[in-house]
């Protein structure tokens, strides 16, 4: 497998992904209207992908990074004001390709790239107790808040979120 940026070629594996993820996971809670629109949210600023060494059109990961985040919570622990404040977003990974630690080296390529322009990196997560959570708890992110989404399921519900950041943004140390 390699790790490397996304290109727009890409678009269209990512979405076939997306779907088994979606169907499997439930993420994203909604099915987007425009999945392809999904994965550009608005201030993203970069994007990864993993692909399979055998088959380049197949994509089994994919993660990306949204800058101008306004999180009272995540500024005030990390001092960064909103443009140097970063969240990670549209993280998945293809279910067949699972626990091989695709979704730690994605989250590590987001890292290094915040890091090199002075971004603190955050992340809010379906407090679900799925894999996503223990995943990052594994890695150091360190629980700031609990909140409900500001987004409601396609029964009208807002979810119980949790908002985490990389463990190299807090300033009240090592756990
Ligand atoms: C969350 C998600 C991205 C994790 O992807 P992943 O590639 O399986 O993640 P990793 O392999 O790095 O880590 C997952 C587990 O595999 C284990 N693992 C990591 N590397 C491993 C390796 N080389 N060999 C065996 N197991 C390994 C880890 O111990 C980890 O276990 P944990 O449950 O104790 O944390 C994936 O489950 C997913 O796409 N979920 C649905 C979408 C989602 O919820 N996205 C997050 C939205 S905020």
């Amino acid at each position: 497998m390699i790790v490397r940026r996304r290109t727009d070629e890409d678009i269209p594996g990512c979405v076939r992904t997306l779907e088994l993820v979606h169907a499997l996971n439930g993420y994203p809670t909604r099915w987007p209207a425009n999945p392809a629109a999904w994965l550009r949210p608005d201030g993203c600023e970069a994007a990864w992908v993993v692909a399979d060494m055998q088959q380049p059109d197949t994509i089994i990961g994919h993660a990306c990074v949204i800058r101008g985040v306004d999180d009272p919570v995540a500024a005030s622990l990390t001092g960064a004001t909103p443009d140097h404040l970063a969240s990670v977003s549209r993280l998945f990974v293809a279910p067949a390709a699972r626990g091989r630690g695709l979704g730690a080296t994605l989250l590590a390529a987001l890292s290094s790239w915040s890091a090199e322009r002075g971004l603190h990196l955050m992340l809010d997560v379906v407090d679900d107790g799925g894999p996503a959570v223990a995943l990052y708890e594994r890695l150091g992110w360190r629980l700031v808040d609990q909140r409900l989404s500001d987004w409601v399921t396609a029964q009208g519900e807002r979810l119980p979120m949790r908002s985490y950041l990389a463990p190299e943004n807090d300033r009240r140390g090592p756990k």
